[in-house]
């Protein structure tokens, strides 16, 4: 944990002693692509709205964590845009106490929209889903022709002035693994920070697609250090999941996740939050809590926060993607996790 934080005395901690700072909360299921390691072609059954968390019932799943450590909150999806007035939601997590940051994950599609009021209500960092540089290739994996709105949404988040502006990339062999260097090129003369993701064998990807699409983030490394050979390691930032390296000169960065190797675990502070109020101590396994019913039975504050100390119980020590794959995992797809 970094030194600087003081330590919330009554903080959520894992059997492990991991102290949650960081929620990821899914604000919808929906989504307006269908990448396919995300979404089936036809779609979901959505959610029905009435299981839908309301932004009161997330401020106050926010609000009683953050008096007990919670720093961080992350906005995602399906595509957490999809919902009306995000910008009003992200004004009201700013302020509660305890909350040092509230940042979001989206396709970017609907930025040039809700870009300016999400800065407006103090959103600064943004993560933006790009696999590809090339309208045919997005259609074929975002199965929407959205290209250009997509890449819209980026220009939107750079003109208002989000810093860090993230290009999250996961890279797949055969489908876009040839736009690496495109993409990293790209952090030349933008303030980018490129991030190339390794590909997971969760939610619509079965072990035989992830084993003949998985490229892992040293063939990355290889490549990039190939192409740019005084490419620069940066210091990580505290809590980051990402390798950073910058190109001699350029502006922005290149990095890389690495989700299977397990290198962040240890310092796991992360706890989820899905759309229909589950708890999700882990994304590499199965196991949900339920928030939902106890947060419209009248619960006290109290009683919210020994539920989610009772879910972090259950966070195991270690991601074990591919066993649980095997072990015949959960049917809950990306879009209902928010990655
Ligand atoms: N492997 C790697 N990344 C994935 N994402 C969704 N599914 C997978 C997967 N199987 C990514 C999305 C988005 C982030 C939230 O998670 O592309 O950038
Ligand atoms: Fe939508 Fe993101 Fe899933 Fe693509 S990965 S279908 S953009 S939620």
């Amino acid at each position: 944990m970094p030194a600087t934080l003081p330590l919330a005395e009554n903080a959520v901690t894992d059997p492990f002693g991991r102290r949650i700072e960081y929620l990821r909360v899914s604000l919808t299921d929906r989504c307006n692509l269908r990448c396919v390691y995300c979404m089936p072609e036809a779609g979901v059954p959505y959610e029905d709205l009435d299981n839908v968390l309301s932004f009161d019932e997330i401020e106050r799943v926010v609000r009683v964590l953050g008096a007990a450590g919670l720093r961080k909150v992350r906005l995602t999806g399906g595509e957490p845009l999809v919902r009306k007035n995000v910008p009003e939601l992200a004004a009201r997590l700013v302020r509660v106490p305890g909350i040092r940051e509230v940042t979001i994950t989206t396709n970017g599609i609907l930025l040039p929209r809700d870009a300016d009021g999400l800065f407006a209500a103090g959103i600064r960092r943004v993560n933006l889903s790009m696999d590809t540089m090339r309208p045919e290739r997005f259609v074929e994996i975002a199965r929407r022709p959205e290209y250009a709105r997509a890449w819209e949404g980026v220009e939107a988040a750079l003109r208002v002035g989000f810093d860090p502006v993230k290009l999250n990339c996961v890279v797949m062999r055969g489908i876009n693994d040839d736009e690496i260097l495109d993409f990293a090129r790209l952090t030349v003369d933008r303030p980018l920070s490129v991030r190339f993701l390794e590909y997971m064998p969760i939610g619509m990807v079965s072990p035989p697609q992830w084993k003949a699409r998985y490229v892992s983030n040293e063939a990355v490394l290889d490549r990039l250090r190939a192409a740019f050979p005084d490419l620069a390691p940066l210091s990580d930032e505290q809590g980051s999941t990402s390798r950073n390296f910058r190109i001699p000169g350029a502006r922005g960065t290149v990095g890389v996740i690495n989700p299977i190797s397990h290198r962040f675990c240890d310092g796991c502070n992360r706890l989820r939050l899905t759309a229909n109020g589950k708890l999700i101590p882990c994304l590499s396994d199965n196991y949900e809590y339920d928030l939902m019913a106890p947060l419209r039975a009248g619960s006290t504050d109290g009683e919210i926060l020994q539920h989610a100390r009772d879910a972090v119980a259950h966070k195991p020590v270690q991601s074990d993607f591919e066993g649980r794959v095997y072990r015949g995992g959960s049917l809950r797809i990306m879009a209902q996790i928010g990655g």
